[in-house]
């Protein structure tokens, strides 16, 4: 029997690129395209699949990017729209696909369409941003709190600099409502204020968007990761969010803003209808190469997670699994929620897991240096997509960023509460070299490389037969090379260790088990009663034995994935 093979965004492993931080190649101590282009032989060696390029678009930066001037452009920094044709080129000739970032929430409040919104009430733009007026007594319309901490509105100090027309009113510290003095209305910004909302339920500011969708896909590229996608549409009545009284924090605590429960400020139920018409969007380029959907949702619950699949499996094709960010390191939790995950998902659709990215702690550092491989071991070798952040695959770890150095918006919007972004986007580490190859001897990188810089990179581990990164690459090429891993099916198994998570990947005859060890400890597995087996690969990179499945022997955190040799 022939089976139809995946589409590649289900069989493949995509890898994030922060195009800031990856390779500078013009020597202004940032990212930049042209220097995507020049490692895509990396990439290509690394054995990925795809690529998502974080925000390359014009942007003052006050978010990095995700505060976008225009939706059809290149910012300077990092190359213009001819670069990014190369590379997309380049990419596609190295069978890479391209996925880029789209940030349909907001713009930034430097792009054209808002700085026509500010010009007056009855402006055509005004409607393409939510504006809304004050309450009687001058405070916002509205108890709803920015996802990064607000703006610079504090009680009492807004109105100093600007025009009295109005009494002052109190803007509570965390608003996300920044008064327009004059137009003498707010504007909503989930985020920065230098990040206004689009108003999606505009017809013009959907179909505008969904023309930058165009723009791109005509262009090449293979698919979008949507930028908080269920925070689209909100309450048409801008109802406040009721109290959060539990405090319950799911993913990580946002200080204030966990204060509420976000009913109404986002997952709007009309958001599923944008999706749908963007799904329907890019199914009409499939024609070519399928084009692929995927979806950042500030969801933590796979209940609701699990709606973005659509109905119909009409919306996203990847809504982000962000179940692991939050999770504790110990087998019996990542093998709930990899079981919670598998049982929910509606039939036809496709897991995938996250276990980092730009907004995160790096993996090597939130559960340390053996438990990172253990993780990648884990990541590769799940049913679904895996996304891999650039430098996770060498064992990059947080960098303790000095105050004077400080970048990222949150940090300085929230400090003191870990929510700084800084650690986990320092420049990748190509070699040992000054700068570690990110960009030239003598420049000042955006953000400070780690120290380690000289042990943990590209160069060095290359030549290590026993690195990470050389772990990473075999176990990418194990993936693409065994059905089993890229398409199987999966079980979870037990093993009588409950500080192992043991599974099974299935695929016609194909059989592989993978046993995990999150302990300090030795622990033995039993996979079956008896049997044989074959150690394909271990974390440990030193055992390709043939065992007893009866009894295995795993070291501490040590992870296998075995090759059975009889049925179980
Ligand atoms: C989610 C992005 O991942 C994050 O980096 C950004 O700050 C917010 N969206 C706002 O665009």
């Amino acid at each position: 029997m022939v089976s139809q093979a995946l589409p590649w965004w289900q069989s493949g492993v995509i890898y994030q690129v922060y195009p800031r931080s990856f390779k500078d190649s013009d020597g202004d101590g940032i990212g930049d395209l042209q220097g995507i282009i020049d490692k895509l032989d990396y990439l290509s060696w690394l054995g990925v699949d795809a690529m998502w390029i974080s925000p390359f678009y014009p942007s003052p930066m006050a978010d990095f990017g995700y505060d976008i001037m225009d939706y059809c452009d290149v910012d300077p920094l990092f190359g213009d729209i001819h670069t990014f044709d190369t590379l997309v080129e380049e990419a596609h000739r190295r069978t890479i696909k391209v996925i880029i970032d789209f940030v349909p929430n907001h713009t930034s409040n430097q792009h054209p369409w808002f700085q026509q919104s500010c010009q007056s009430r009855s402006d055509p733009r005004r409607d393409w941003y939510m504006w809304a007026d004050a309450k009687a007594d001058g405070s916002p319309p509205n108890n709803w709190l920015s996802m990064l901490g607000g703006s610079s509105a504090k009680p009492g100090t807004l109105w100093k600099t600007e025009v009295e027309q109005v009494p002052p009113p109190l803007v509570p510290a965390g608003s996300s409502w920044k008064w327009d003095a004059a137009t003498r209305q707010y504007y909503l910004h989930s985020f920065l204020e230098q990040q206004p909302d689009l108003n999606w339920r505009n017809p013009a500011v959907q179909s505008t968007m969904f023309e930058v969708l165009r723009f791109w896909l005509d262009r090449g590229v293979d698919g979008f990761r949507i930028d908080v996608a269920n925070f689209i549409l909100k309450d048409r009545l801008l109802r406040d969010n009721p109290p959060n009284l539990s405090r319950t924090v799911i993913h990580k605590s946002r200080g204030d803003y966990d204060s509420q429960l976000h009913i109404y400020d986002r997952g709007h139920p009309d958001v599923h209808g944008a999706l749908r018409d963007l799904r329907n969007l890019l199914d009409g380029y499939d024609g070519q190469t399928p084009r692929v959907a995927i979806g950042e949702l500030a969801v933590f619950t796979l209940q609701e997670w699990a709606g973005y699949y659509g109905a119909n499996l009409d919306e996203l094709h990847i809504p982000f699994n962000f179940s692991f960010l939050g999770a504790r390191w110990n087998a019996k939790a990542i093998r709930r929620i990899v079981d919670a995950t598998e049982a929910i998902l509606p039939v036809g659709a496709w897991p995938n897991y996250v276990l980092s990215n730009h907004d995160e702690q790096r993996v090597a550092s939130r559960f340390g240096k053996r438990s990172a491989r253990t993780a990648m071991m884990l990541l590769l070798t799940l049913r679904g997509t895996p996304f891999l952040y650039y430098g996770d695959e060498l064992g990059m770890r947080n960098v303790v960023i000095p105050p004077e150095r400080i970048q990222d918006p949150q940090e300085k919007n929230v400090p003191g509460l870990g929510l700084g972004r800084d650690p986990s986007r320092t420049p990748m580490q190509w070699e040992g070299s000054p700068n570690a190859g990110f960009c030239p001897p003598g420049v000042e990188p955006w953000l400070p490389l780690a120290d380690d810089y000289q042990q943990i990179n590209v160069e060095v581990e290359r030549g290590d037969p026993f690195s990470m990164l050389t772990l990473t690459h075999e176990l990418l090429a194990l993936r693409r090379s065994r059905c089993a891993l890229h398409r199987g099916s999966y079980a979870a198994l037990e093993s009588g260790s409950q500080d192992c998570f043991v599974y099974l990947r299935k695929f016609d005859d194909e059989r592989l088990v993978v046993a995990l060890n999150f302990s300090d400890e030795p622990q033995m597995v039993r996979i079956a009663e008896h049997g044989e087996g074959r150690i394909l690969l271990s974390t440990s990179l030193n055992r390709k034995e043939h065992i007893n499945v009866g009894a295995l022997m795993l070291d501490g955190h040590e992870g296998c994935i075995i090759e059975l040799n009889s049925s179980i």
